[in-house]
């Protein structure tokens, strides 16, 4: 008996093909799960994408292919066998994901240089291997951010406080510790943070247009670089207490990396290299399809977020009043 063609099945085996077109077929390097660990001195590729739960996380190289070896921001340049790239994967989007933070600990029994004492413990005195000395880490992604009471300026010299801050709870022990806290010979406030991604920098760091004397969010007066003088945005970190990505990267590599003797001029240079012309977003979304497709919307993907121009709020704001004046499309 002669088969019977059924023209459904074929129209949905090719609408399944279809469907999977820019999967199968898109030429960028494609990486499932990639670790990267300190110093191992690969090739990133100019485009490299990464899957996520949600599609495919892209990131854009400007500068095309990088060499990580003898890269400051890959190699483990401190004492603690961390490096940059240790809570700044290019695969969690130039972040750390607490779901990466799990696997760590899973295939290493927590011994990565991640989970170092100083801050990727709840308190550095905790017990070693134990996952509740690191639960902030390992179940929401949290660096222990250890800040000077009363707080420092840009210059070093400490800042006379306007109020006082007690204790009211503290969950992890580190603000009330004879060494670590709050009234400990060296006061200090723990805040437990996440890492903000090295990536995309241009828009954080702009000092065009909106840059003035008081910081328009928050009416603040603005800060100046210690360098040039001039002013800054102050959108960097949480707290915006790093002004410029060169005291930011000095600070993280005696912080997070441990390193004794500071970077060298070489060191920074390369650090800053990377990272301002690095750029990551999501660029498949597994159920909206292609997210970066050349007649797409202009503001998604990598690609875009290199081509864009900066300004106020990063680019959203300024680029739509100028582009609304210039094209009299009021
Ligand atoms: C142990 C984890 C860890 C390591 C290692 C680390 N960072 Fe970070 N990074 C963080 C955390 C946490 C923040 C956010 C801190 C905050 O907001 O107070 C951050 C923030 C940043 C930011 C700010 C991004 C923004 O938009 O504000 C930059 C840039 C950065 N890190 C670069 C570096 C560099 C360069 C190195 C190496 C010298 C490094 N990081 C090493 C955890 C880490």
């Amino acid at each position: 008996m002669m088969r019977r063609f059924r023209p459904y099945i074929f129209v949905l085996l090719v609408l399944i093909l279809i469907g999977s077109w820019p999967r199968m077929f898109s030429t960028a390097a494609r990486t499932i799960n990639a670790w990267w660990s300190p110093g191992n001195g690969s090739i990133l590729r100019a485009t490299v994408q990464y899957e996520n739960p949600s599609g495919w996380l892209s990131i854009v190289n400007t500068s095309g292919d990088v060499a990580t070896k003898n890269n400051a921001f890959f190699d483990p340049i401190g004492s603690n066998g961390r490096a940059c790239v240790t809570c700044h994967q290019p695969a969690d989007g130039m972040s750390i994901s607490a779901e990466s933070v799990r696997q760590r600990w899973g295939i290493t029994s927590g011994s990565d240089p991640l989970f170092a004492a100083v801050d990727g413990k709840n308190c550095p005195d905790l017990p070693d291997a134990y996952p509740q000395s690191h639960s902030l880490l390992l179940d929401r992604g949290l660096i222990r951010v250890a800040l000077p009471w009363p707080p420092k300026g840009a210059d070093g010299t400490s800042v006379k406080p306007e109020f006082t801050i007690e204790v009211v709870r503290d969950p992890t022990g580190c603000n009330t510790n004879s060494v670590y806290g709050l009234n400990s010979p060296s006061p200090t406030v723990s805040v437990y943070r996440r890492p903000r991604p090295a990536a995309n920098l241009k828009y954080i760091i702009a000092d065009s247009f909106g840059v003035g004397r008081f910081i328009a969010k928050n009416g603040q007066p603005a800060e100046r670089d210690p360098e040039t003088g001039k002013l800054v945005q102050m959108n960097m970190m949480a707290d915006a207490r790093e002004l410029t990505l060169k005291t930011q990267a000095r600070s993280a590599a005696s912080g997070h990396l441990q390193l004794k003797d500071g970077l060298t001029d070489a060191q920074l240079e390369q650090i800053i290299g990377f990272e301002t012309q690095v750029y990551a977003a999501q660029s498949y979304h597994s159920e909206g399809g292609e997210l970066a497709e050349s007649d797409g919307p202009p503001a998604l993907g990598p690609a875009a977020l290199a081509r864009g121009r900066t300004g106020v709020l990063g680019n959203n704001t300024t680029n739509f009043w100028e582009s609304k004046i210039f094209d009299n499309k009021f």
